[in-house]
């Protein structure tokens, strides 16, 4: 039975443009829907441009343009990136819609009407000359608690005290530059306290991953806080119904932007809105998000649509973070990959099938290493899978005018890669595309060593062999053919290329379960070609010298002045150990620090490291770095560390530690 099904990804805020992060996102998606519906299902997609909220309110004020303006721009941007990574959405919109306001009033009146809406007087930071409250990150100003200078008003990135932004010692707000001042203004709660219950079951009803659940958990026992769902005008977004001057927080009406989009597409398609969002119907709902944004479609989301009598989601598929050499994305690292420097440089098929081979039903980070990229597209598309169809075309078109034998030399072979089919479209279902590669190229691995055995190029040598030639390369073609429909998620824009040589279609999963005899192939055209490193390197930035540090009042100096000198006798005191890390966890309440196990050679350290911002803990894992083995120990707040692991850079994300070079030991010393 054709299942009904509608899936969303989550919709990217409007205020700066695609990124691979986004673009990972949205491919886990395509991949898990392009498959649904070789299966013969009905599986429609959604998505949208998440448009409201302060900061593009703010951003559009800077540009000199209106808010609509300038979401309109970005969503044109936007909808050209992801056509071009081939994502193939049933409809694109914003969440800036009429559409959007009428969902949104509906599910905000419900809430209200059962009584899940609350009225409190908050008081918040305010901005005399700009005329507005400030959300906390638009305070600025000296911890309370250590005097680092320079920290936003909801914490400090130094000693990770919380605090509220009028504790800061002299505030200033980001947008005027003068001193806030503290005023009352009353807010709309939505009632989560209401929904613990209902959220204990939905968390263990099927629909999220265990180790979201786990998470769910500490959040329960944290205890269901009420949710500020109001903001006071200026506001980019929806006016509150019967409460001038207010306006839904952009976080109420972002989910909301789901339904609103398809109900857009129900309007263009004559679709049924009520068979795919009333609860009890026969349709399913997923939304793939990314593991930042779980507290909003794990809590709030579910809670809502069951506050306003709208259906919950069989499935929230949570994924971790693109990160980039084993680093998050950065702006000062040259690393933060738009969509579009992309596509400058590669084709985007290349980055849907490295990620289709990272992917897993996870919530662990991605890891998007160079030198592996360029690796497995050379070996895996290019090597295995194009080299079977390569190989095999010429003898065809060549020797016999492009027609296939009438039959295959081994039928089994080509009834084996068939039943791989169900396997791995389990695989798919599951959302573990690395392991629905890694079947599809030990088959390849069997198709090319089937040649390799056939070796059809000795063959052709001895005109009295001619119809053996033709059946090896029938076979080959075979193969691959079934390859190319196991990849089609992955691959769209080569299976349509594959079809058009191949003249037959892989419209659905099961389509080569019938072998390809005694047809034409049109002249073969390269349907992949190799990367160089180079051509990949090209997509970062060559890593920037460090900005000189503030300029104040006279100018910095290029180079910072070297220290006072030492004798070598000093360095000597140092002991300098090359160290590998064994573990590598965050600090719960410190946003900055890692907590690192390290080997010095035979012995454990416990090493705190202020490295957060710049490494995921999981990518460290293994590496050898240099750390200061004879530092007296230093008692912290969160333990104590035995020693010093050594960076060059800034601070914050603009931090690289130092390595040796490959075959150097732990304990080994540095000097
Ligand atoms: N606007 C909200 C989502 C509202 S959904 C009702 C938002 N926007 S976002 O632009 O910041 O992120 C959009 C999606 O991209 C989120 O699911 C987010 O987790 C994902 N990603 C952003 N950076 C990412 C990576 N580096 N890697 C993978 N996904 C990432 O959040
Ligand atoms: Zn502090």
């Amino acid at each position: 039975m054709p299942r009904k099904i509608l899936v969303t990804s989550a919709l990217p805020y409007a205020n700066g443009p695609t990124h691979l992060g986004h673009v990972t996102e949205t491919v886990q998606t395509d991949i898990w829907v392009r498959f649904q519906r070789l299966r013969g299902h009905d599986c429609l997609y959604v998505c949208a441009d998440d448009t409201h909220g302060t900061p593009i309110m703010l951003r559009a004020q800077a540009e000199g343009v209106s808010p609509e303006q300038l979401i309109a721009q970005v969503g044109v941007e936007r909808r050209s990136s992801f056509e071009r990574f081939l994502i193939s959405f049933d409809n694109y919109y914003t969440t800036h819609s009429t559409e959007n306001r009428h969902y949104t009033e509906r599910v905000f009146k419900a809430l209200d009407a059962a009584g899940h809406i609350a009225r409190r007087t908050v008081r918040q930071a305010y901005d005399e000359q700009a005329g507005m409250f400030l959300p906390d990150r638009y305070v600025k100003g000296t911890c309370p608690r250590c005097g680092a200078a320079d920290q936003y008003g909801d914490s400090c990135e130094s000693c990770s005290a919380t605090y509220s932004p009028l504790e800061l010692k002299d505030p200033v707000s980001v947008v005027s530059g003068t001193r806030p001042v503290e005023r009352e203004s009353e807010h709309l709660f939505f009632r989560l306290g209401d929904f613990g219950d209902f959220l204990r079951r939905f968390s263990r009803s099927g629909a999220l991953q265990e180790a979201v659940a786990n998470k769910l958990d500490e959040w329960f026992e944290a205890g269901l806080k009420d949710w500020d769902i109001s903001r006071d005008a200026p506001y980019f977004g929806f006016e509150i119904p019967g409460h001038p001057g207010k306006y839904f927080y952009v976080w109420l009406d972002a989910p909301i932007g789901y339904m609103a989009s398809f109900a857009n597409f129900c309007a263009r398609t004559g679709r049924d809105f009520d068979a795919y969002w009333r609860p009890g119907g026969d349709t399913s709902l997923y939304h793939f998000i990314g593991k930042d944004i779980l507290y909003f479609h794990s809590l709030f989301w579910p809670a809502t649509l069951e506050g306003s009598g709208f259906r919950l989601p069989d499935g929230v598929f949570v994924h971790g973070f693109l990160t980039i050499n084993g680093q998050k994305m950065s702006k000062s690292r040259g690393t933060f990959i738009t969509a579009e420097r992309y596509l400058e440089h590669l084709p985007a098929e290349y980055f849907r099938y490295f990620l289709a081979a990272k992917l897993t039903s996870g919530v662990e980070d991605i890891d998007m290493n160079l030198e592996e990229f360029a690796a497995r597209v050379n070996s895996e598309i290019v090597g295995k899978l194009v080299n079977i169809a390569s190989r095999c075309a010429g003898f065809i078109t060549r020797g016999h005018g492009g027609a296939l034998a009438g039959a295959l030399p081994d039928p089994a072979l080509h009834a084996e890669f068939v039943a791989a089919g169900e396997p791995i479209a389990a695989l798919y279902e599951g959302r573990e595309y690395a392991s629905a590669i890694r079947e599809i190229m030990a088959l390849a691995d069997r198709a090319n060593l089937y040649i390799d055995q056939a070796k059809p190029w000795l063959a052709a040598k001895d005109p009295a062999r001619a119809a053996e030639v033709q059946a090896v390369c029938t076979q080959g073609l075979n193969l691959f053919r079934v390859l190319m429909a196991y990849l089609k998620p992955v691959l769209p824009d080569m299976a349509v290329r594959a079809e058009a040589f191949l003249q037959a279609p892989l419209a659905r999963w099961n389509e080569v379960a019938n072998p390809l005899v005694g047809t034409r192939l049109r002249p073969y055209e390269p349907l992949a070609t190799r990367v160089e490193p180079a051509q990949v390197q090209a997509i970062v930035d060559a890593p920037k010298p460090a900005a000189p540090a503030k300029p104040g009042p006279q100018a910095a100096p290029a180079v910072a002045p070297a220290a006072t000198e030492i004798a070598i006798e000093d360095f000597q005191r140092v002991d300098l150990r090359v160290a590998r890390i064994e573990a590598a966890e965050a600090v719960e309440g410190a946003d900055k620090l890692l907590r690192l196990t390290v080997d010095v050679g035979g012995e454990r350290r416990n090493v705190f490291a202020g490295i957060r911002k710049a490494y995921d803990p999981a990518a460290l894992v293994g590496r050898h770095v240099v750390v200061v083995a004879n530092l007296r120990p230093r008692k912290m707040r969160f333990g104590v560390s035995e020693g010093m692991v050594l960076a060059a850079g800034s601070g914050g994300d603009d931090i690289f530690l130092v390595s040796p070079d490959a075959g150097a030991q732990p304990g080994m010393q540095v000097k």
